[in-house]
């Protein structure tokens, strides 16, 4: 039976119940807390008895698994509370109640994501912290371009992260506000208590996924950053480079090439990037024209979401262990940051600070370069102190 059977009286096609279906079982213990939330507006404002409450209390919280024959979580709840369910619904409407879930669901997948970046970012500092000092060649275009440090580096991964989780922590703030007592579209005339952190408008409140794209946002931009350094350990554990030897427990083999050992831990988050990106534009072009307030449309927000937060989750725990067991090859960094025309530049600085003119004093060095003479000056200070800056970083991670 169906939540309007009271208005339709036709059962529906079962290829319409199929499709209609909402691939939503992961709300389930989100939903069960907003309904928790309107349980006791309907208690406040008289409309449940405390033995009513008391009832629903009890129910949601052995709620553990969706029907796979309901038409999504709401109904299934609804059903599951029995008689007092015929009253749960007073002055709500899917629309409000799925928005509700949806955000706190998208509030945890924040949360979700802040733990495993900080778990992330702390294991790559323990690295730079034992590697601060340790040269290795920095590059432009993939060329060596100028000495840095394998601290220096790692660094700069965690500050993208850094990055990253004032973006999670963003989504989470729009996720915050409440479309409860929304109703279908417009409010309920029923004398119920607004929520904590009320949206303001109704029409609104049941129609905005802005929180939803800003989720997918922060991941799609994550995954950009984590495609990136996928590429840099997939580049540093090859023989080419040798900088790195990948860990037995983040490696894989061939099934045929005996002797391989394969990054598909970096590979498949470098792949995963695109899949993230997907999401986001997928669900812009989803609520892209959408006539206010809600629209069947919108059961489309859910999944690349729920999709999305095992992907950011699985990804940073992955490539945690990755980092955490690289082997790096310290005499073949040295050995790829030994080269002196890595200090061209700093030659260049030199003639400058005896009073040369950047142009001028560039144009010398190529020509050092070009014959074949050019003498590396005396290592300058460039970078600034990496031990301090990897502490300061720690301490943000903290
Ligand atoms: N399953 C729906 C969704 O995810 C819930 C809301 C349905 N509302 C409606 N008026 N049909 O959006």
């Amino acid at each position: 039976m169906t939540l309007w059977s009271g208005r339709v009286g036709a059962e529906l096609a079962p290829e319409v119940w199929e499709f209609l279906k909402a691939d939503d079982a992961e709300l389930l213990p989100y939903d069960v807390q907003g309904t928790l939330l309107h349980a006791e507006r309907l208690h406040a404002a008289g409309i449940l008895d405390d033995a009513e409450l008391a009832e629903v209390r009890e129910t949601l919280a052995g709620l553990d698994t969706v029907d796979p024959a309901a038409e999504d979580v709401h109904s299934f709840i609804e059903a599951e509370l029995g008689e007092v369910g015929r009253k749960i619904h007073a002055g709500r409407s899917r629309n409000d109640q799925v928005a509700v879930a949806f955000r706190l669901y998208v509030a945890d997948a924040c949360a979700d994501a802040d733990a495993a970046l900080a778990a992330f970012a702390r294991t790559i500092l323990e690295r730079a912290a034992e590697d601060a000092e340790t040269p290795m060649p920095g590059y432009t275009h993939l060329q060596r371009a100028q000495p840095v440090t394998l601290g220096h580096h790692l660094l700069a991964w965690s500050e993208m992260l850094e990055r990253d989780r004032v973006r999670f922590a963003f989504a989470a703030a729009q996720a915050a506000p409440s479309p409860l007592g929304a109703g279908a579209l417009a409010g309920s005339t029923l004398p119920l208590p607004p929520p904590q952190q009320a949206m303001r408008n109704s029409l609104d409140a049941v129609a905005d996924r802005d929180f939803a794209l800003d989720y997918l946002y922060a991941a799609a931009v994550l995954f950009t950053h984590l495609s990136r350094i996928a590429e840099e350990l997939v580049l540093w554990t090859t023989a080419e480079f040798g900088f790195a030897r990948l860990p037995e427990d983040a490696a894989t083999g061939s099934s045929m090439m005996p002797q391989k050992l394969n990054p598909d831990v970096a590979e498949l988050a470098r792949g995963k990037a695109g899949t993230a990106i997907g999401r986001l534009t997928g669900l812009l072009a989803t609520i892209k024209g959408l006539p206010l307030a809600y629209d069947r449309d919108l059961q489309e927000d859910k999944p690349p979401v729920f999709a999305a937060r095992r992907d950011v989750t699985g990804a940073l725990g992955a490539l945690r262990v990755l980092v955490s067991g690289l082997e790096f090859d310290r005499d073949r960094l040295a050995h790829a940051a030994s080269d002196p025309l890595l200090l061209a530049t700093d030659a260049a600085e030199a003639l400058v600070r005896e009073g040369v003119p950047f142009r001028d004093a560039h144009e010398q060095v190529a020509a050092s370069v070009r014959a074949g003479t050019f003498e590396p000056p005396e290592p300058g200070q460039r970078l600034p102190d990496v031990g301090a800056a990897v502490a300061a970083a720690q301490e943000r991670w903290s």
